[in-house]
């Protein structure tokens, strides 16, 4: 047999124009992939930007609603509360956490009354309230487990009976999945989903965001004992595993860019809801460069933001949220 003098498999023909290219597109994005976090804060009738993250704001509770009513018209069906609180704020009882009159719980009221349809996520975590910034209550230098795990319960609670249909517990503390579903079964919330930061690493891609909830200041040492080693693959299946098995509905990998292999292989070997939290330092560095002129924005976004889906992700939790939305709808 002799050879063709050229390829029979060109697999440019397929490339060559936009028709044939759009026929063979293995993954699509669209606005209903996007979870929107946003940042609330004390306060009325006002909004600042965060510093390190150009084109993020911080808005008091009363303007939520208005924000969330937009970003549902434009097809994102869920957002997620993040509260800026100050020092003063913060206790090493964190007894702020579970009180429904927070900003955060507020801001969960605020956004059901303005948008019922849309899907309220929570984060479960003692940081903003804890004087020292760490997710778990501290004694003698050691971040402790399971009276932790009792103040997340009573966190989530609150969020629930203020009408969260999402929480998001993201403090990395064993056991806090199965404690949550329990107390939300006892409760009545059967409905309530949880969205586990299953696989959160212990990452330095947090540093924009510690920013704009005010915890880069109270923080004190690392969160290694609790947070993944960035190293780690097979000990993020083993808490899939965990989660699902506690009752999770949807799993989660943060951060997401330098960790969609992880992500490929939930999707893989679980075939459960994925989501992967693109996050502050992700954003940051992106948006650094676009504005440096480096990188073009609206391509990498839009690059970064497929990247997601082709990985094996259901959803992205993202800041592009608005902005990609937008492109999306032309
Ligand atoms: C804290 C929490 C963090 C983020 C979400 N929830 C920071 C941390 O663990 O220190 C990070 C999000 C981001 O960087 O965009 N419970």
């Amino acid at each position: 047999m002799t050879l063709p003098p050229f390829p029979t498999t060109r697999l440019r023909r397929l490339r060559a124009t936009p028709a044939l290219r759009s026929m063979v597109r293995e993954s699509a994005l669209s606005p209903a992939d996007f979870i929107w976090p946003v940042f609330v804060m004390e306060g009325t009738d006002a909004e600042e930007p965060v510093a390190s993250m150009p084109g993020v704001m911080r808005r008091t509770v009363d303007r939520i609603g208005a924000a969330a009513r937009e970003a549902y018209a434009m097809g994102i069906p869920a957002i997620c509360i993040f509260p800026y609180t100050t020092m003063d704020a913060r206790t090493e009882d964190c007894a702020l956490a579970w009180s429904p009159d927070n900003i955060a719980n507020r801001a969960i009221a605020e956004i059901k009354k303005a948008v019922p349809d849309m899907a309220v996520m929570t984060d479960i975590a003692l940081d903003p309230y804890n004087i020292n910034g760490h997710d778990g209550f501290v004694e003698n230098g050691e971040i402790v487990n399971d009276r932790t795990v009792e103040a997340l319960v009573k966190m989530a609670l609150v969020q629930a009976e203020m009408g969260a249909d999402i929480l998001g517990p993201s403090d990395m503390m064993d056991g806090r999945v199965g404690a949550i579903r329990t107390a939300l079964e006892s409760a009545g919330h059967q409905k309530v989903t949880i969205l586990s930061y299953t696989a959160k690493y212990a990452s330095a891609f947090y540093g924009p965001f510690r920013d704009a909830v005010g915890a880069s200041s109270a923080l004190t040492g690392d969160k290694n004992t609790y947070q993944m080693d960035p190293a780690n693959s097979d000990e993020a299946m083993r808490l899939v595993a965990r989660d699902i098995a506690e009752g999770a509905d949807m799993i989660m990998v943060k951060p997401g860019m330098p960790y969609l292999d992880i992500v490929r292989r939930v999707k893989t070997e679980f075939g459960v809801p994925t989501f992967a939290y693109q996050v502050s330092g992700e954003y940051a560095m992106m948006q650094a460069a676009a504005q440096n002129g480096w990188l073009d924005h609206d391509k990498v976004m839009m690059e970064s933001l497929m990247c997601f889906k082709r990985a094996g992700c259901d959803g992205v939790l993202t800041y592009f949220a608005p902005a990609a939305a937008k492109l999306l709808n032309g």
